[in-house]
């Protein structure tokens, strides 16, 4: 039987296959590097990195939940200036595709972010991290106002030529119009989703778990929703779709592929076992081999055509997106709501 082919392309990002390690899962891929073989996947995402290096939150960061977890760890990272200096020289070596995660809190910051990491080897991609508070905005984050996902999409795209890619959150009234804003803002691709916001409650201390009260629910407790919002987008967009929401077999990842996701990335999973992200190339190259299909992208979006009439479509008029007239950022950050602050 001839082998099936697994490469996919997300932006100027040639991938050998759909599986991807998911942002602050997976660090700067040094302990992994111990345990498996990084080149074999299909790409690596690194933890969200700010200008300024942060501590993250006070503990506890991580609460086991009912076939999920909860996070708040805080966006802790060693900043721009040591990811540069002590991460991307080694990553530029590994032999993978290294797609940096990008956390600011303006535009400004994002924009820097972005330019600085221009010329820096071994970056391939950009993956912007929408869901982190926007200070100009009374903190409320930049994913629930698509025209600030449009202007953080477009204010990147001006100052990066790498592939640039926008990580949805899914704690907005409308998936489908943020990727929508992404795309026209610039976007190669919208990877989908973030964690979703949950809380935890001690019951003995009376009083909640976190220290920010609210935290990021993630693992195979969100699958079903991280699908749907899959399907969602996927109508609604042209530009690739990244599946992530609960990736731990290869079963998960090949419904995200069917659902119209380009390609996947694996979180928690990781955290369950090591080897998921290798386990998840192996299973999804038999699924193909098993069935005589040609290539992992035969399968991107083959579970659409069983769509019943909810299913979303190029041609849902509830999901065009219009950005505004441009204007100055702080005209649109009239925003009164206060940061979650919960989330990574
Ligand atoms: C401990 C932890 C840290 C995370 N850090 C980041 C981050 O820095 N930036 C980001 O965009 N997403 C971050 N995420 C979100 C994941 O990349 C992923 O979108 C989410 O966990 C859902 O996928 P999963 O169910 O496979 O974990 C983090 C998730 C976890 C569990």
């Amino acid at each position: 039987m001839a082998s099936a082919d697994l490469a996919v392309t997300i932006g100027a990002i040639k991938m050998k296959n759909p599986v991807i390690a998911a942002s602050g899962t997976f660090g700067f891929g040094r302990e992994f590097g111990r345990v498996l073989d990084i080149s074999a996947l299909g790409a690596i995402v690194t933890k969200g990195i700010t200008l300024e290096p942060r501590a993250g939150n006070p503990p506890p960061r991580l609460w086991e939940t009912a076939c999920g977890l909860l996070n708040s760890v805080g966006l802790q990272n060693p900043g721009l200036a040591a990811f540069i200096r002590d991460e991307a020289p080694r990553l530029a070596a590994c032999g993978v595709p290294v797609i940096v995660n990008i956390s600011g809190d303006s535009l400004a910051e994002f924009c820097e972010l972005a330019s600085c990491l221009e010329g820096v080897p071994g970056v391939d991609g950009l993956e912007v991290n929408v869901s982190c508070p926007n200070i100009h905005a009374g903190g409320r984050p930049f994913a629930s106002d698509p025209e600030a996902v449009y202007r953080v999409a477009a204010a990147v795209r001006r100052v990066t030529g790498k592939t640039l890619i926008v990580k949805l959150s899914p704690n907005v009234a409308g998936i489908a119009r943020t990727a929508q804003a992404a795309e026209m803002g610039g976007a190669d691709a919208v990877s989908c989703v973030n964690t979703y916001l949950g809380i935890a409650i001690d019951a003995e201390r009376r009083r909640p778990v976190f220290s920010r009260v609210f935290a990021g629910l993630s693992g195979p407790a969100i699958k079903p929703l991280a699908l749907r919002a899959v399907w969602e987008v996927a109508s609604a967009v042209r530009i690739p779709v990244v599946g992530i929401g609960g990736i731990c077999s290869p079963q998960d990842a090949i419904e995200f592929l069917l659902a119209g996701a380009r390609a996947v990335a694996i979180g928690t999973g990781n955290f369950i076992s090591p080897m998921a992200c290798l386990e998840v190339v192996e299973g999804i190259r038999s699924y193909l081999e098993e069935r005589g299909i040609r290539a992992a992208t035969d399968l991107v979006g083959r579970a659409r055509g069983h769509a019943g009439h909810t299913a979303g479509s190029h041609s849902d008029e509830a999901y065009v997106y219009e950005p505004k007239e441009r204007k100055a950022e702080d005209d649109f950050a009239a925003g009164k709501g206060r940061s979650h602050g919960g989330e990574q």
